[in-house]
């Protein structure tokens, strides 16, 4: 049997090292994997193959940056070359980035089955890019595997048939359980001092104390935070005038946040402030590191959300809906929504302060999960 799968960007690596690993275990599947190249420096592709083990792309399709419908279409027309080249008898997608969408697409349009890792999730959300491409792919694909309980029954509301849908658990968690024994042993301090931006103030000077519960961590990246001034402006005055100002802030500056920084004349003005420590973006293990230490979380990234509710972090959601409830505080989790509105972000802030960190794990996000992918998939393919 052969199985195609795809990456694109930063949070499908992670998903696809314990899937690349648990599909070896059936020795009568070959397994492509291809790249399509969406994100193309080494800090944001390139080095979580070396750190998470993952075998080199077979195919990098090279796409790069764009506009979303450049990058789709340039991934569907090169994507196609390749179905059709490899014959495969599955593609398999994961997570909700363009490149997911698009070779989902052309994928069911060459008549090759297609699985989707990480289906179901739905935040209702259809400014988020990331919504239309969750939905698009999970209406095409054959076998639809969900991290969570809420995901199956958001699929069974929008009328998916129960043959199609299969709850497998979350298989970021697997990664995170492999590795966080090498996060551990990493140093707070080696981590950020290695990885400080130029033009940080924090780079000239000594290092504030970084121990482990007194500093915050943060990522911020999703165009509904950064793409304006108006919601960016106020976000980054209330981190210098709150956060910063209590304890150091570490922030794993995605290139989207820096550009935007930058064009919306407000770099000076962080890059200046002696308790935003700016680092580039981080490897896997320093990232986990970072959040296996920090005080509490600021971010808007999903990934980030599912991992602060296993290791307990206090994590404030700068997003007004989530696709990933199963994290919240009302489902036992570690994550507050707080939206942009700095008001509800500075509440949220104080309560955070005062909790205790508190580790849960739904259920199945026991670091098994490629297991039963890989299984799922293979007796499928066998018409089982
Ligand atoms: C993508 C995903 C998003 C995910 C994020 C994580 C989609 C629709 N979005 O958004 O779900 O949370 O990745 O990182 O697929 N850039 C670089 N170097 C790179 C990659 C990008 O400098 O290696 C720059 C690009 O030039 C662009 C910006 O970063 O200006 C954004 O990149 P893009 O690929 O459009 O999407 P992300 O915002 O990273």
């Amino acid at each position: 049997m052969k199985i195609v799968s795809v990456v694109g960007a930063r949070p499908n690596f992670m998903k696809v090292a314990p899937l690349c690993r648990a599909l070896k275990a059936y020795p009568d599947v070959e397994h492509v994997l291809v790249h399509t190249g969406q994100h193309y420096d080494v800090r944001m592709s390139e080095r979580f193959f070396e750190e998470l083990d993952i075998p080199l792309p077979d195919i990098n399709l090279g796409i790069g940056s764009g506009t979303h419908a450049e990058q789709v279409g340039r991934t569907m027309i090169a994507f196609e070359k390749v179905v059709r080249d490899v014959r495969p008898d599955w593609v398999v997608v994961l997570g909700d980035v363009n490149a997911t969408i698009a070779c989902s697409i052309t994928a069911k349009k060459e008549h090759v089955r297609c699985a989707h890792v990480e289906a179901g999730l739905r935040s209702g959300d259809m400014d988020m890019p990331e919504e239309i491409n969750r939905i698009v792919t999970d209406r095409l694909c054959d076998l639809l595997l969900t991290p969570d309980r809420l995901s199956s029954a958001n699929l069974r509301r929008e009328g998916v048939v129960e043959d199609r849908i299969r709850f497998v658990g979350n298989i970021m968690i697997d990664t995170l359980e492999r590795e966080r024994g090498k996060a551990a042993a990493l140093d707070i301090a080696d981590i950020v001092r290695g990885n400080m931006i130029d033009g940080c103030a924090a780079k000239a000077g000594s290092l504030p104390t970084l121990a482990d519960g007194g500093y915050a961590a943060m990522t911020m990246h999703r165009p509904s935070n950064v793409d304006s001034r108006e919601v960016l402006a106020p976000l980054i005055e209330f981190i210098l005038g709150e956060v910063a100002a209590e304890m150091p802030v570490v922030w794993a500056m995605h290139p989207r946040a820096k550009k935007q920084l930058e064009a919306f004349g407000l770099w000076e003005r962080v890059a200046s402030n002696p308790g935003m420590l700016l680092v580039d973006p981080l490897g896997y293990h320093a990232m986990l590191r970072l959040n296996m230490g920090a005080r509490v979380m600021l971010t808007d990234s999903g990934g980030l959300q599912e991992e602060c509710c296993v290791l307990g972090t206090p994590c404030l959601t700068m997003r007004w809906n989530t696709e990933r409830p199963v994290t919240l505080m009302e489902h036992g989790g570690a994550s507050e929504l707080v939206g942009n509105d700095v008001g509800r972000l500075g509440e949220a802030y104080r309560r955070a302060m005062s909790a205790a960190r508190k580790p849960t794990r739904p259920e199945l996000w026991d670091g098994h999960a490629a297991d039963r992918i890989a299984e799922a998939i293979v007796r499928r393919g066998e018409g089982r």
